[in-house]
């Protein structure tokens, strides 16, 4: 049977989106829901918050923050389905099902389970589980295509091992094997030149601005070239970023300004670069921020999307559910 593409991703509301996170996987979840109209599914991974978020208050803003933040980025879900992971309590029941044919061996060779308690976290069993919660996520949609990060390429492949182990112990094909895609991409590198992430506090969030981001794109760390030297082209933060803005003519010019150290016959140094990608960033977002701001005042509006999508996530989960509770005798 030819099936359509379907494509999955799960993004937890553990806090303020950055730069990292737009580049790295919002841009792409959206250019996908373009190119499949109607069968990409995107959720807000409430449940696996819960391993680490223990505030109910700050679980429901993380929720409601990703929710706007897609909306307002362009994510149109007449087209693409966007809802909260709890929404669709089915899958709890799959990962029960799945839990019964998967050996223990298989989670505990789980990397980000093991780097997780190296870093101090509980090694509740809901951290340990996590993989087989994040599988029935992929599994019970029906998914073929989970665009992820590269920490998350093992979870998926341990959803294919899940996926072949119920097909074989229960003798049918009912859960389709998925297949993970890396996105392509930049790496986003954070204030301080590491990765741009939460956990090093690093990070720009999408819709900073004014005085709050000119200040954190004022503190991108530098080398110490004094202004009207030529500046390095190579490992600097501020035309990292600056590149992910602009396109191929406009990179070459600024890349002119590094080597001369000079525009338009006057000293450039990472003030003005600053000032530039500050200005990038402001643009960029502009309409997207104006569209938050509308979103947050109205979030009646947003509840009722969620809700709409979740009622079509529910539908097709509740399919794959039916069929598996047949499959393993329990009706
Ligand atoms: P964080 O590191 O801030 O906790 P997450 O791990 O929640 O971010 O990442 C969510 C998504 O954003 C993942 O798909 C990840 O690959 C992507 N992402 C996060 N940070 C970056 C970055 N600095 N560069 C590229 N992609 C990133
Ligand atoms: N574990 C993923 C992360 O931390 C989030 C996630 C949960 C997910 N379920 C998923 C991603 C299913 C893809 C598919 O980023």
């Amino acid at each position: 049977m030819n099936l359509p593409t379907r494509v999955l991703s799960g993004i937890q509301p553990t806090g303020e989106m950055h730069l990292g996170n737009y580049f790295g996987a919002i841009q792409q979840h959206i250019a996908l829901a373009d190119a499949h109209p109607h069968e990409c599914w995107y959720f807000i991974a409430d449940y696996h918050a819960l391993t680490t978020v223990h505030d109910a208050e700050a679980l429901r803003r993380g929720v409601r923050e990703i929710a706007v933040t897609y909306m307002a980025l362009g994510l149109d879900l007449e087209r693409a389905t966007l809802f909260r992971q709890s929404d669709v309590p089915e899958v709890t029941e799959l990962t029960w099902l799945l839990s019964c044919v998967t050996g223990m061996g298989l989670l505990e060779r789980a990397h980000a389970y093991k780097d997780k308690v190296a870093n101090g976290l509980r090694a509740s069993m809901g951290l340990f589980c996590y993989p087989v919660l994040m599988a029935a996520d992929i599994l019970v949609y029906g998914s073929s295509l989970v665009p992820v990060g590269k920490d998350q390429v093992q979870h998926v492949e341990m959803a294919q091992d899940m996926a072949t182990y119920f097909n074989e112990a229960f003798g049918r094909p009912v859960l389709r094997r998925p297949e993970w895609q890396l996105s392509r991409a930049p790496y986003v590198p954070g204030l301080d030149g590491q990765k741009m992430s939460k956990s090093y506090g690093n990070t720009i969030p999408i819709f900073a601005s004014g005085k709050t981001l000119k200040k954190l794109v004022g503190s991108i760390v530098t080398d110490s070239t004094p202004l009207g030297q030529p500046l390095p082209t190579e490992r600097d933060n501020v035309l990292a970023l600056l590149d992910l803005f602009l396109d191929e003519g406009e990179r070459e010019t600024v890349r002119g300004y590094y080597r001369a150290g000079a525009r338009d016959g006057a000293p450039f140094g990472y003030g003005h670069a600053k000032m530039m990608l500050g200005e990038r960033i402001d643009a960029h977002f502009a309409a997207a921020r104006a569209r938050r701001e509308a979103l947050l005042a109205d979030p009646q509006q947003v509840d009722d999307a969620l809700a709409r999508c979740a009622s079509r996530a529910r539908a097709l989960a509740s399919e794959t559910l039916a069929r598996c509770r047949e499959a393993c005798g329990l009706r």
